[in-house]
């Protein structure tokens, strides 16, 4: 379907990823035009946008010659749809308390679209309670939609959250693919701890970002998405039904009771756990070194892959290795009766990191997928996930 995608551009140096946006929009058919700050311009140049678009770029609100044209009004009527993309703290502030002093934050108020807002600053700003109390507001509003800002390194140095997404998963936002419709995806997420007394544990690195990605990106394409997730600093992903769990015995419960149609591991289960915790925290016995008797966690995944085919989902793993990839993933797929593997290299940084690479393998197949943001690495595992599980039985 085609819409007509105002983009409301204001002054950060994110402003750059918008011209990619916007060819990315117009490719599929929509019609994009473009408005901004006198702040943005500093970061993108109007003409640049102007050829991108194909149309009269605007921050004028006073240009008579450009509202001899479409005037603000109409240009506020003509849009299906208006991304604010970077939205900065400056931004939002007006947005949230109705103050109109130029002609992007005029057409906020003017339109009746649907908006999209990308916060988009430093981590610190970001976290302050002012910009937060502003983003409540204006997410609590009819007919708006917070896209959650991306996080990694920023322009400025600082590590954290803030980054305005990647073109793609913002074309995505503004115009969702359904093609998950009514499928139910369990997705896990983020690591296991295993108790070793009531204060202690064992655990991992797993930072929960892969299965949050994929579990946002299934519910926006329509997929009933339940999260099964160890513990993480992450939010809950918007429609996202969310079972907290510490223990892989708790995962198990947790994935048995909801297989789904399609249950995808991407939860970094520990292997044992420690065979008799400590009622009480444990004690410091003089200088004797400490030894933990450990047993075997169940794989929870090659349960869930073993359940009868009534009830059995069509069933996804991850196998994060170090060494010997495509053969331990290969290996790993068969010994668990997997429909599919996802192989992914962690021998580097990708714990707690923003991208990654993967391969997909299947029985007949591996698709080599490059680095990227895990949220657009997410959006194309869900297509071939997708593609593959159709070609089974169980649903067209
Ligand atoms: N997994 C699981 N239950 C476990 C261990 C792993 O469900 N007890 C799932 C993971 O969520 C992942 C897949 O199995 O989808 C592979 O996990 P991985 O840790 O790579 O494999 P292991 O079976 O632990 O193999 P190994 O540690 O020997 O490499």
């Amino acid at each position: 379907m085609t819409q007509n995608i105002l983009i409301g551009i204001s002054g950060g140096i994110a402003a750059y990823k918008i011209p990619h946006l916007v060819r990315l929009l117009k490719k599929q058919g929509d019609n994009v035009r473009i408005v901004h700050t006198a702040h943005a311009a500093h970061f993108i140049s109007p003409t640049t946008l102007q050829a991108v678009s194909g149309e009269a770029v605007r921050h004028d609100l006073f240009d008579p010659a450009a509202e001899q044209g479409m005037g603000h009004i109409e240009l506020a009527r003509w849009a299906d749809a208006y991304l604010i993309a970077p939205a900065t703290a400056n931004i939002l502030g007006k947005l949230a308390h109705g103050i109109a002093d130029d002609l992007l934050t005029t057409l906020y108020l003017a339109t009746n679209a649907h908006i999209y807002l990308a916060p988009t600053m430093n981590c610190h700003m970001l976290a302050h309670p002012a910009v937060q109390a502003n983003l409540a507001t204006l997410a609590a509003r009819e007919k708006h939609t917070v896209i959650p800002s991306d996080s990694g390194a920023q322009a400025c140095g600082d590590i954290g959250a803030g980054r305005l997404p990647e073109p793609e998963t913002l074309r995505d936002w503004l115009t969702p693919k359904r093609d998950w419709q009514d499928i139910h995806l369990t997705v896990t997420a983020g690591p296991t701890r295993e108790a070793i007394d009531p204060v202690r544990y064992l655990s991992n690195h797993s930072s929960g970002k892969m299965g949050y990605a994929l579990a946002a990106a299934a519910a926006r394409r329509g997929a009933i998405v339940t999260l099964i997730s160890g513990p993480t600093a992450l939010p809950t992903p918007p429609g996202v039904t969310r079972i907290n769990i510490e223990s892989a015995e708790d995962l198990l419960a947790a994935a048995l009771a909801h297989p789904g149609d399609i249950y995808l591991s991407a939860a970094a289960v520990a292997d044992y756990r420690v065979a008799h915790p400590a009622a009480q925290k444990q004690k410091k016995q003089g200088d004797a070194p400490l030894t933990l008797a450990l047993v075997q966690n169940p794989d929870v995944i090659a349960t869930i892959a073993a359940l009868p085919p009534e009830t059995r989902p069509y069933t996804v793993g991850f196998a994060a290795e170090t060494e010997n990839l495509l053969v331990y993933a290969r290996a790993k797929r068969a010994r668990k009766n997997l429909d599919l593997i996802i192989a992914n290299d962690v021998s580097g940084d990708v714990f707690g990191a923003d991208d990654n690479s993967a391969t997909l393998i299947s029985a007949e197949r591996e698709i080599p997928l490059p680095r990227q943001s895990k949220s657009a690495l997410a959006e194309s595992l869900l297509d071939h996930i997708r593609a593959a599980y159709s070609q089974t039985s169980k649903k067209s």
